[in-house]
């Protein structure tokens, strides 16, 4: 059932391409440049005056989240809130029946999770669910499911349940933006084209880079520790990283935001540790750039103590190469598409040091592949 693959990972790194193309099929219309979204029990209203969205959710579905947080704001002009499900009830929420809910899960039945949507409900908010198993809990309670169609998912650590779910939450935020009328048709259009050329950029990627990451996991799968860097959308990408490698290797690793830096984690920095940075950059978008010229300033302060620098980049970004150790490039993408690609190298890169560590990368020691128990 590996399909020839050695571990259920692996292969589910690889069927990314088919998992974001079946979560965006019949969805959206490039001609009319509308998303549909299936039957909800949420009106038009709802959508148009919701004052905030609170989206809560665990481990990886979290990071998604945190990413969507930037598309929705962007797109949607709607303040957003994210919450690890677990610590949602526990705070004493200010829920308000104007606000709506959103649930991330791969397997729709995270305690925690199911928790969080039942404290929305009791407060009288509307809520969505984001989940990849038809029928689960969470979508049974919810009052309106976006599906992801990544299919099973049996490696323990999620791959692409993730980038499934930084498409629903893309979609979701340009569907928003559409009824809120925060977008014109034009960009709405572009940006859906861009979302429809993804599945081929990451077979792409899928094609230059496993073999990149192989390489180096032969020189870091000795390390001890490994920072992951990000700013803005990227910085949940960073942290997305950063758990791919701890939960199946076992190396302690930590995202941060690359702008925190200075303000403690330097300190931390020495030739035997190996800094990832996610150094991509939207040429057409003035924010990306000055982002990215900032996190090369952070890269120079890396270098600076011989910390050991890898950068996940843009093609054809040869500035770069003269200021890291290697670099894993990817196709260029709008702003807000980029963590969709960017994820794929961290997650072979955390493959490969495991593999190599001799892990069992499916089934990673004192993990359960969905927690129902809080
Ligand atoms: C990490 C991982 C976990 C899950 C988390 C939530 O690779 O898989 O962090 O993301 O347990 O699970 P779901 O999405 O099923 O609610």
């Amino acid at each position: 059932e590996k399909s020839g693959y050695k571990h259920f990972m692996l292969k589910e790194i690889f069927e990314q391409p088919r998992a974001i193309r079946d979560t965006t099929l019949g969805r959206i219309s490039l001609d009319t440049g509308k998303v549909y979204l299936s039957e909800m029990k949420i009106t038009e209203d709802d959508f148009r005056n919701a004052t905030k969205i609170n989206i809560a959710a665990c481990g990886t579905s979290w990071h998604a989240a945190t990413a969507g947080k930037f598309m929705i704001e962007r797109l949607a002009r709607v303040p957003v809130e994210v919450d690890y499900a677990s610590e949602y009830r526990y705070r004493d929420p200010i829920a308000d029946p104007s606000a709506l809910g959103l649930l991330i899960t791969q397997s729709g039945e995270t305690a925690d999770t199911i928790a969080a949507q039942r404290e929305m409900v009791a407060k009288g908010m509307k809520t969505i669910a984001i989940c990849n198993v038809v029928g689960a809990m969470i979508a049974r309670e919810a009052h309106g499911t976006i599906y992801t169609h990544a299919g099973p998912e049996i490696g323990v650590a999620s791959t692409k349940a993730f980038t499934a779910q930084l498409v629903a939450l893309f979609l979701f935020a340009v569907h928003l933006a559409q009824k809120r009328e925060t977008i014109s048709t034009e960009e709405s259009s572009r940006l859906l084209e861009s979302l429809s050329l993804l599945p081929g950029k990451v077979e792409e990627i899928l094609r230059t880079v496993d073999s990149v990451c192989e390489q180096l996991a032969k020189t870091y799968s000795t390390a001890r520790d490994f920072l992951f860097l990000g700013r803005g959308i990227h910085y949940p990408i960073a942290l997305e990283g950063a758990l791919k490698l701890k939960e199946i290797s076992y190396i302690h690793a930590e995202g941060y935001p690359a702008g925190e830096m200075k303000h403690g984690p330097n300190a931390l920095i020495d030739e035997t540790l190996p800094v990832v940075v996610l150094a991509t950059k939207d040429n057409d978008n003035r924010d990306s750039r000055l982002r990215y010229e900032k996190t090369l300033s952070n890269i120079q302060e890396v270098t600076a103590r011989s910390g050991k620098v890898i950068a996940v980049a843009i093609e054809g970004d040869e500035e770069i190469k003269q200021l890291v150790d290697h670099v894993l490039y990817v196709p260029s993408a709008p702003e807000l598409l980029l963590p969709v690609l960017e994820v794929v190298p961290l997650q072979l890169l955390a493959y490969h040091i495991a593999v190599r560590r001799g892990c069992d990368v499916d089934q990673p020691r004192n993990l359960a592949k969905s927690v129902t128990v809080e």
